[in-house]
């Protein structure tokens, strides 16, 4: 079989290494090319495994399957089945479908759960440890995709998981360095302490998941029941008994994942398809798509002071927006219409002045909320026409820290991307409000944004990113980059990111992002930068389908993602 992957492992381990040992190295302009079908995520292991799928006749709803369950495994900062996450799915006949199985606040929760006596945020509650946990998504999201959508058995897309975590894989040298990091928190957060995980790791060393893997063989066998009943269930609320959290029997049986609409709007000649409340992406990408459609910034060019100046100033009035309008549309009513609407953004930027920044108070009174960097995403397009776009989560990396004993995964700490109490920073110094505050049941707001892109009917590109905030506008980012600065799929991954959100009040820029003229030309117009540049905004894994229909994948150089097709 003809599989063409990029850094994949084994073989090709020594170039990964080379590429991540060098700064200098240059990532490729140009992706890997597929003739017909192609998977990129967050690891080599993983889009070769969708990649397969594909070639075994399956559809891209399969490839999206099996690949999130090996990330579960190979990438478990990120990867997982104790997380949640958002499909949008477009199918070769053109139908739109999206399903959220975004984590939900356990029916013991309650709105000031993360408050003292006196009514002070207890710091690190919602953060880590058995407190911080959703109620799980991703299994009931996986298994509903696949019972909708799916062609190949479910056996057969459960199964590259199991064998991938009971042989083990090699660890890459990013992830030793993330394990290593991550020693302290697991002693500290586990009742059980999952001494496989405690050692000093070094590339190339073999994980090997012994409970995990019998944890996915019951959900190979049982479906959705071997995680949300039977042994895998009564190891979580052992776990939680143990640890004081609020996950009971009851709100595992009771979790559904729910078929939604997808948010769609245009940009230029594109119809642009996204993920609706409660993830605040969608939205947020179609409002700050339409506050620079009419600005010529093909002529102004890619992060000058012009066009970084009218992203910024876009993205202050859409995240103001998000803070006042956003949450789980079962239990606040999202203005979804008004807020997508051209002449509305238009309106939001009535007051944008060409020469000088707006001050953020001066938009609006109110909080942003921003949420962890560590999510992960894949895109897939098949031999059929069909894509798949999905965004997954456990929050924070590593999620709570906790991994369930007996059952081998990490359990999410998405209880903190609701706002613990209005107008209080949460883990990220910034704040959220009534419409995201914590209620029994509710979905936690998102800012995750699997996204498909179509031009005259016809489908042109699959994308989303990782990265709390800093999703949307990476995502808003490389879409002008293809669009309106004619970049490859690849370079416009790799194209150096800006991000703001309207609070805190400042452009955060990649390292090389911008050159030091160019930056004093904003700071002359009144924007502020942080003090130190960020290492990495984003990373975002694509396909674009070329004008003669073969794919180029764009698998983001920040982190091991790869890109797999044929
Ligand atoms: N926890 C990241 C997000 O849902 O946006």
């Amino acid at each position: 079989m003809l599989i063409m992957i990029k850094r994949l492992f084994p073989l090709l381990l020594a170039i990964v290494t080379v590429a991540c040992k060098s700064p200098q190295l240059r990532p490729p302009a140009i992706g890997l090319i597929a003739d017909s079908a192609m998977v990129v995520s967050a690891h080599p292991l993983a889009s070769e495994v969708g990649a397969r799928i594909l070639k075994q006749g399956g559809n891209a709803v399969d490839a999206a399957v099996a690949t999130q369950l090996v990330l579960a495994v190979v990438y478990p900062s990120a990867g997982n089945l104790g997380g949640g996450g958002f499909m949008v799915l477009r199918k070769h006949d053109g139908t739109l479908h999206s399903l959220d199985y975004r984590e939900k606040a356990p029916e013991l929760s309650y709105t000031d759960m993360y408050l003292d006596e006196t009514g002070k945020v207890k710091r690190g509650l919602s953060e880590k440890g058995h407190l911080s946990s959703g109620v799980p998504g991703s299994v009931a999201g996986m298994f509903e995709s696949h019972a909708r959508h799916g062609f190949l058995s479910w056996k057969e897309l459960v199964q590259p998981a199991v064998d991938l975590a009971l042989a083990g894989f090699p660890v890459t040298p990013r992830q030793a360095h993330s394990l290593n990091d991550l020693q302290d928190t697991l002693r500290r957060y586990n009742t059980i302490t999952p001494e496989f995980l405690l050692k000093e790791w070094h590339e190339g060393d073999t994980i090997v998941w012994e409970d995990l893997g019998h944890t996915l063989e019951r959900i190979r066998d049982e479906g959705a029941a071997g995680f949300y009943r039977g042994k895998t269930a009564d190891d979580i609320v052992a776990e939680m008994r143990r640890g004081n959290g609020l996950i009971t029997h009851a709100d595992l049986q009771a979790y559904q994942p729910v078929w939604r609409s997808p948010v769609t709007g245009t940009y230029k000649d594109f119809k642009v398809i996204s993920m609706g409340p409660p993830s605040s992406g969608g939205i947020a990408l179609l409002q700050l798509l339409s506050s620079v459609e009419k600005y010529p910034i093909q002529e102004w060019g890619h992060n000058a002071p012009k066009t970084v100046h009218l992203m910024t100033e876009a993205q202050r009035r859409v995240y103001a927006d998000r803070a006042a309008w956003l949450g789980d549309p079962d239990f606040f009513k999202v203005p979804v219409s008004q807020m997508i609407s051209k002449s509305y953004n238009e309106s939001r930027m009535r007051s944008f002045d060409p020469r000088k920044a707006t001050p953020s108070k001066v938009i609006r009174e109110g909080d942003a909320l921003k949420e962890s960097h560590e999510t992960t995403h894949l895109s897939v397009v098949d031999q059929y026409g069909n894509a798949v776009a999905v965004t997954t989560t456990l929050n924070d990396s590593y999620g709570s820290a906790v991994v369930v004993a007996g059952s081998g995964f990490f359990l999410n700490d998405e209880m903190d991307d609701f706002s613990i109490k209005p107008g209080e920073p949460n883990m990220y110094g910034v704040t959220g409000g009534e419409a995201n505050k914590i209620e029994p049941n509710k979905r936690m707001l998102s800012s995750m944004t699997p996204t498909i892109l179509e031009r005259n009917g016809k489908l042109f590109m699959v994308l989303g990113t990782p990265g709390g905030s800093t999703i949307i506008t990476s995502v808003f980012q490389t879409i002008v980059n293809v669009i309106e600065f004619e970049m490859h799929m690849q370079q416009a991954v790799n194209a150096k990111r800006i991000h703001s959100q309207w609070l805190p009040e400042v452009v955060f820029p990649e390292s090389g992002a911008l050159s030091n003229q160019d930056s004093l030309t904003l700071v002359s117009m009144g924007h502020r930068f942080d003090a130190e540049y960020w290492d990495g905004i984003g990373r975002v894994d694509a396909i674009r389908v070329l004008p003669d229909g073969r794919l180029e994948g764009g698998a983001d150089p920040r982190g091991d993602d790869a890109s797999a097709g044929w």
